[in-house]
């Protein structure tokens, strides 16, 4: 399939939405340059992803958070200042170098005492989090190794309540999803996760498509039931 370009009307129209709804933040731009500095790779969510995924989590009245893949912490300054006082962020990455940065970022926006990075391979620290009975979780953000996804959604509706909302970065990656015969292990991780979407009876789920400056990509959302119920 071919890798379809990201368009000036999708940047632009990006601005444009951006302009109307997402304030210019002086945390959130700090966040990038420092990610930049370091050298952290700009894989971050735009400006109005964060957004989506802010409002997600106070829609879903999240007080406890998990996010898999931290990155220098642009998602989580959103996902953080979605939390109600007494509220927890916990974000786990893989990278010791990210999550310094990542605790810079947090420290500038000022809502590092809502936030606990764990550093090590998330499976690891998924185990650990079991191991000390911190679940539930009334929000998941799985962004980190997409190889790895079937394992972090499975992980994800194990700790979850009814009512948890599960949202899975980048299920779209320009289009190469729908190649059944696509051998990247990412590329089958995700197709995995969306087996897990279909037949997994305490889910109910869809996913969107974006373009923008992340190019052509998509989020998973999927809503935690109590019982087998709209799918
Ligand atoms: N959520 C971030 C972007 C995350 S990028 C944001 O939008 O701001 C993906 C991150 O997952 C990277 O920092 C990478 O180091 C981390 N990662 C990759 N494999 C991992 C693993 N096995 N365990 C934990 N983190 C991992
Ligand atoms: C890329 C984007 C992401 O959001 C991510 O989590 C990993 C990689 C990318 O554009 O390569
Ligand atoms: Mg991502």
């Amino acid at each position: 399939m071919e890798k379809t370009p990201p368009q000036e009307s999708w940047i632009a129209v990006e601005k444009y939405i951006a302009g109307h709804v997402v304030p210019p933040d002086s945390a959130l731009d700090a966040a990038r340059e420092a990610n930049a500095s370091a050298g952290l790779p700009a894989i971050d969510v735009s400006a109005c992803e964060g957004k989506f995924l802010h409002l997600l989590a106070r829609l879903a009245g999240a007080r406890r958070i998990l996010e898999i893949g931290t990155l220098g912490g642009y998602s989580a300054i959103w996902l953080a200042r979605a939390l109600p006082p007494g509220g927890r962020l916990i974000t786990l990455e893989l990278e010791p170098k990210h999550a310094e940065v990542a605790k810079a970022n947090l420290d500038r926006a000022g809502v590092a005492h809502l936030v606990e990075i764990r550093v090590g391979r998330a499976l690891d620290l998924l185990d650990e989090l079991d191991r000390e009975d911190a679940a539930p979780f009334d929000f998941f953000f799985i962004d980190a190794d997409k190889s790895n996804g079937p394992r972090y959604l499975s992980w994800a509706v194990r700790h979850a309540r009814p009512g948890s909302v599960i949202v899975v970065d980048n299920v779209v990656r320009d289009g190469y999803i729908v190649d059944a015969g696509n051998t990247d292990p990412d590329i089958k991780g995700t197709r995995q996760v969306f087996g897990m979407l279909a037949a997994e009876p305490r889910l109910t789920a869809t996913a969107l498509q974006t373009v923008g400056s992340k190019g052509y990509d998509g989020f998973a959302i999927a809503l935690v039931t109590g019982d087998a119920g709209v799918k």
